[in-house]
């Protein structure tokens, strides 16, 4: 091959590897890492990037190059010279493409078998799913339930995940990776967060027409918060105090990621204000107690205008005990606000 060609080949490839690297390396195309499974996972993705980068200046190499070189007088109508393969060619092109896949078939392999391996001391953590909330159960920590899912640190946690209904997909984009809900399955994830933050909780399965809002938060903290925040939880479910249990009974039940609630800090809109409760339970033409009894087992029955319908999963297996103390909690609460 003569110098010219090679040169010219060369500065094309170049000049368009450098544009896509700069479009993968200047766009911020992937959220925050926030787990060691995420941080193997980017780097299969950069890893088949850098080769996809590889192959896209040498296309784009030899196609310009023979557009410009190649290109066909207007008045030449003649056909091309007959041309009968390239068996160097064909081996060449098949054998490249078979190394580069296998290579990020044996990488891929390699971060699957390391991000499923648990650490030791392992947190479990059961995540049950239902149209359109999210609960966690810390069961052997207290069998304290929340509607955030907090997480330590730096530690193993090892999620096991149902459903009560239809299938549903757990997705924490920061923590890299998706796992299905289903109902009668113990599917499993495994995370170690490496980040303190509080990054969403997603559900990414078409569950139904809540779907877009079924989503919550996980809190990654230092383990001691962590432990003080898991502790207060275990004495707050056990208390006999009804004002507290019914805060604890909202706090652990997924209300918050829904609704408005200013004694429970709660700011969420996708559900009406608790705060006006009074006036909503006035309108619908009940007590408030029984309204709000009414919205919590069978919210269908009346929903405020401008609302969605059919969003709301009915809270009909909620012990008696948490049931009355979540009643109280929102009548003292929405009264006060
Ligand atoms: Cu649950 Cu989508």
């Amino acid at each position: 091959m003569r110098r010219g060609p090679l040169f010219a080949l060369l500065g094309i490839g170049t000049v368009a590897g450098a544009i896509a690297t700069a479009v993968a390396i200047f766009l911020p195309w992937l959220p925050p890492v926030a787990s060691k499974e995420r941080g193997r996972i980017d780097v299969v993705f950069w890893f088949t990037v850098s080769i996809c980068i590889l192959i896209f200046a040498i296309v784009v190499a030899v196609l310009l190059y023979s557009v410009f070189r190649f290109r066909a007088a207007p008045d030449d109508e003649s056909d091309g010279a007959p041309f009968h393969g390239h068996t160097g060619l064909e081996i060449v092109w098949t054998l490249v493409p078979t190394i580069l896949v296998t290579a990020i078939g044996i990488v891929s392999a390699i971060v699957l078998a390391r991000d499923d391996a648990l650490g030791k001391n392992v947190l479990e953590v059961n995540v049950s799913a239902q149209q359109f909330a999210w609960s966690f159960q810390y069961p052997n920590d207290g069998k304290v339930t929340s509607g955030t899912l907090r997480l330590p640190v730096g530690r193993s946690v090892l999620l096991h995940l149902t459903s009560k209904d239809v299938i549903h997909s757990f997705w924490v984009p920061e923590f890299g990776q998706k796992q299905d809900t289903v109902p009668g399955i113990d599917t499993q994830l495994h995370i170690t967060p490496d980040k303190v933050g509080t990054y969403p909780v997603i559900c990414t399965e078409l569950c139904g027409l809540g779907h877009a809002v079924m989503r919550t938060a996980a809190i990654v903290m230092p383990q001691a918060a962590f432990d003080k925040w898991l502790k207060s939880e275990t004495q707050a479910t056990s208390s006999p105090n009804t004002s507290t249990s019914g805060a604890a009974v909202f706090k652990s039940n997924p209300c918050g990621s829904c609704h408005t609630l200013k004694a429970a800090g709660a700011t969420q809109k996708v559900g009406p204000d608790l705060d006006n409760l009074p006036a909503y339970a006035q309108k619908a033409g009940k007590p408030l107690p029984d309204f709000i009894r009414e919205s919590l087992v069978d919210p269908n029955a009346y929903v405020e205008k401008g609302y969605p319908q059919n969003v709301m999963p009915p809270f009909d297996n909620l012990p008696k005990g948490q049931l009355d103390a979540l009643v109280q909690y929102l009548i003292d609460s929405s009264k006060k606000g």
